[in-house]
């Protein structure tokens, strides 16, 4: 019997501080109805002083370890997709496999933006197909509350702080993950962007005086290519693994817009409760948005063995990619 790739385990951490659109209109030009109409977004958690990325992503990887009865001891790789590292060296990933303890684990970090932790399982899983015995815990993690300008409306009402991890085995059987395709095309890069503080545009006066260390969005162009990227996306997975649409049972898709979610169920003919939903709560987390949704949708009893459990995610780059799972 073929051995596949299992997410045995998730996890996911949040910082305990919400912000409401509510305490945004106090700070710019917004209002809680635009907020919430365009973007589905209530509220968002934010990391206090003090709080990193690394921190986050540690927690949600020690309680997917424990969901799967993993001691942090016999992990063999540990990654993590971010675009909000604490710092440019080392990697969050060296971070957490000293915070988890995790002594004989390699660890590297990946920048896929939104599609960061997508990409994480699908390295994860051509690991573990490669070499059943390994065990891979993949996280997904961001501070993006210090990547966004604060004084910009048209993005600081977007994005939230958080981690979600996922453990993955290798198991003989039917279940676990089917497929992931990965895409991405670079020539759309300036649509969505962080400039600053890399090595085209290092850190200078000039340069953090044009804010080119923030998130700057062509939100309405991103829109559109998000929409298309996501719905083709999701045909591939199906088609490539002879299912049709009315066989999804839950569609997680990364959390960016509201409108994105709602366009994707009707395009998918799927019903309401098919699609997983809590941008209302946490707001646009980038490469953390969809494995924290996959561990509330675990924790919260929605996925059962053998349901087809399909993920997919768009994000800067542009970066865009989809795992199916039989859970
Ligand atoms: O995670 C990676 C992938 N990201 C995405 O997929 C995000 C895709 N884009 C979006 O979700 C939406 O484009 C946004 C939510 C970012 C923006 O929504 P929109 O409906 O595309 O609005 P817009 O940018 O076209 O702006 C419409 C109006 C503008 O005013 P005028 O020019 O019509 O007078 C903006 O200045 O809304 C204004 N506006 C705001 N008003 C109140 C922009 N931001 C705000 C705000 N509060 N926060």
């Amino acid at each position: 019997m073929a051995v596949r790739a299992k997410i045995v385990g998730t996890g996911s951490s949040l910082p305990s501080r919400v912000v409401t659109n509510k305490d945004l209109e106090i700070m710019v030009d917004t209002s809680d109805e635009w907020i919430r109409t365009r973007t589905g977004i209530c509220e968002r958690r934010i990391a206090g002083e003090g709080e990193n990325n690394s921190l986050f992503a540690a927690e949600a990887g020690r309680r997917a370890l424990e969901m799967a009865g993993v001691d942090a001891a016999d992990l063999d790789l540990i990654l993590v997709a971010t675009m909000t590292p604490d710092m440019v060296m080392p990697s969050v990933a060296c971070l957490v496999q000293d915070a988890l303890g995790a002594g004989r684990a390699g660890a590297m970090d990946l920048m896929a933006t939104c599609s960061g932790f997508i990409y994480g399982l699908s390295v994860a899983e051509r690991f573990v197909r490669c070499d059943p015995s390994m065990k891979v815990l993949v996280i997904g993690s961001e501070v993006l509350s210090r990547r966004v300008n604060w004084e910009d409306r048209s993005t600081c009402v977007l994005f939230g702080d958080g981690a979600g991890a996922a453990l993955v085995i290798g198991e003989e059987g039917d279940r676990g993950i089917l497929s992931s395709h990965l895409h991405s095309d670079g020539s759309l890069w300036e649509l969505l962007t962080v400039k600053g503080c890399g090595t085209r545009f290092p850190v200078s006066h000039d340069n953090l005086e044009q804010g080119l260390q923030f998130i700057q969005m062509q939100g309405r162009e991103v829109f559109k290519h998000a929409v298309k990227a996501l719905e083709s996306v999701a045909l591939e997975a199906l088609e490539s693994n002879g299912l049709n649409m009315g066989d999804v049972d839950l569609l997680i898709a990364h959390q960016a817009n509201m409108r994105i979610l709602d366009f994707l169920r009707q395009r998918m003919g799927l019903e309401q409760d098919k699609v997983f939903i809590n941008i209302d709560k946490y707001g646009n987390t980038s490469a953390a948005s969809i494995a924290i949704a996959l561990d509330e949708a675990n924790r919260q009893g929605r996925l059962s063995p053998g349901m087809n459990v399909l993920m997919v995610a768009f994000g800067g780059g542009f970066t865009w990619g989809s795992m199916l799972v039989r859970w």
